[in-house]
């Protein structure tokens, strides 16, 4: 039987409260709110009609609780992992750094977009087992973005997501504030991603047929959660809204679009506002990509409205008879942004690719014919422009995320696979196009089209030291599709 659609209200994350203030030795003389996130493991219904689900989660929900930040007010986190000692889902022991003899249950938590010191971003290899914790600081220098923290240990990130291990990171500041877009409970997260879910309520994970290698290359589910209900509703009223779209799936790309005819008023990307509202009647969202958006039920009184992924309604908002006075705006300017300068970039040419490793025949997923543990080929000086330009040279797109910095996506551009196969050559077959107006903003997440040479200018601003870039489809992140960078003073 079908699960009836719509029963259950969506969950709205709960707002994260300091638990303190506490001293940093970068910031003397000052006192920061500490924040204390605990990872557990929880059961929860996925809808009303099936069995509780056990999950783990920060502070035992998933998505965690928000975290809202100020532009420029740094905050300290303490992540905790309190989870059990025995995993839940399939570890696959002959992934790099998941070996049998690593703990079976491990965690670190990096903030997917923040420009963050590098002893406080996560790295990978920087795990901690269940009773310890690591303290980490936060500058929040950056424009105002919905960024998201989830877990990122190594060769097992895409089962502790899966898991339920996310939540959202908002940064704030007083020129978003001063638009006076939709705020307060008509700003709201909403949490896209895929689960296998059995009758039982359990979450299953995909696994290959050799028991001693379940990594599987994708990760599709059987039911879509938005924050983490199966079709829930939400009660609207009859005005503006400001949706913050995630997509926190492990590899599931989701083309969003709403019924009544109604269109998205994209406002923002991964890094925060859009030059200009762009107005969308589809939406389609990578692994780690965000689109804010603003939807007008105004003229819906009444009406039950779908958000619908790939045509099938995931969401229904409950448009109400009326409601307060909408005092919101949708500016028609957001924000500058400034193409950056790339006269004088030096330009990367890295591949994307997948190829089957000479330890044996297992399939890995590389960047630019390299493992995790080569040395580190990429190291850009602090405060420098350069342009990185991805060659997929496999069938599938890749969402590309580099941490620390933000980027402008400067073209997309055909190439002849066979010369770049033959003699390392870069032949394009075709004109380069431009990104869409929806990709014109700050981006830390790009879609690496097949076929293609995706080309992103970033300017590398943070403290030097060694950061993460990968593809974001998290199976092929946990198996070799990510490399150091190292930022050297500028
Ligand atoms: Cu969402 Cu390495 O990150
Ligand atoms: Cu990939």
């Amino acid at each position: 039987a079908t699960l009836a659609p719509f029963v259950d209200p969506l969950p709205l994350p709960a707002r994260a409260r300091p638990v303190g203030q506490r001293a940093h030795p970068a910031w003397p003389g000052r006192l920061l709110p500490c924040y204390r996130m605990e990872m557990r493991a929880f059961a929860a219904r996925l809808h009303r009609d099936l069995p509780p689900t056990p999950q783990w989660g920060y502070a035992g929900s998933a998505p965690g609780p928000t975290i809202e930040v100020e532009r420029d007010q740094p905050v300290l986190v303490e992540w905790a992992n309190a989870l059990p000692a025995r995993h839940f889902l399939p570890i696959d022991h002959t992934i790099h750094g998941a070996e049998a003899d690593k703990p079976e249950v491990r965690a670190v938590t990096h903030v997917h977009g923040a420009r963050v010191p590098a002893d406080s971003d996560g790295w990978p290899e920087d795990w901690y087992v269940p009773g310890r914790s690591a303290l980490s600081r936060y500058p929040n220098a950056q424009d105002a973005a919905t960024l998201w923290y989830h877990d990122h240990a190594m060769g097992i990130t895409r089962l502790n997501i899966y898991a339920g291990l996310y939540g959202a990171w908002l940064v704030r500041d007083a020129q978003e504030r001063a638009l006076g877009l939709p705020s307060g409970d008509c700003d709201v997260p909403l949490f896209l991603c895929d689960r296998l879910v059995g009758r039982d309520g359990q979450l299953y994970y995909p696994v290959s047929d050799d028991p001693a290698a379940p990594w599987v290359m994708q990760c599709q589910g059987n039911a879509v959660l938005c924050n983490g209900k199966l079709f829930p509703y939400l009660d609207v009223e009859p005005r503006r809204y400001r949706l913050r779209l995630l997509n926190v799936a492990n590899s599931s790309f989701f083309e969003l679009a709403l019924t009544h005819g109604l269109a998205f008023q994209q406002i923002g990307s991964d890094q925060g506002l859009l030059p200009a509202p762009v107005e969308r009647s589809q939406i389609t969202l990578y692994p780690a990509e965000r689109a804010d958006v603003v939807v007008d039920f105004a003229g819906l009184a009444g009406q039950r409205v779908q958000l619908q992924l790939h045509g099938g309604g995931i969401l229904e908002f409950r448009v109400g008879d009326r409601g307060r006075r909408d005092d919101s705006v949708l500016p028609l300017r957001l924000r500058s942004v400034p193409r950056l300068d790339i006269a004088a970039a030096h330009d990367r040419v890295l591949t994307l690719g997948e190829m089957d490793d000479a330890d044996g025949n297992a399939l890995r997923m590389l960047l630019d014919g390299k493992h995790w543990s080569d040395p580190v080929s990429e190291r850009p000086h602090a405060g420098s422009v350069e342009t990185w330009s991805f060659v997929n040279l496999s069938g599938d797109a890749h969402p590309v995320h580099l941490h620390l910095v933000r980027f402008q996506v400067l073209d997309r551009r055909p190439f002849d696979l066979f010369a770049w196969n033959a003699r390392r050559q870069l032949k394009y077959t075709g004109p380069a196009q431009p990104p869409p107006p929806h990709e014109a903003g700050w981006k830390d997440t790009v879609r690496a089209d097949p076929g293609m040479v995706t080309r992103i200018a970033v300017r590398f601003e943070g403290e030097p030291g060694r950061y993460v870039w990968h593809c974001h489809l998290l199976e092929h992140e946990d198996n070799e599709m990510m490399r150091p960078y190292e930022l050297l003073p500028g």
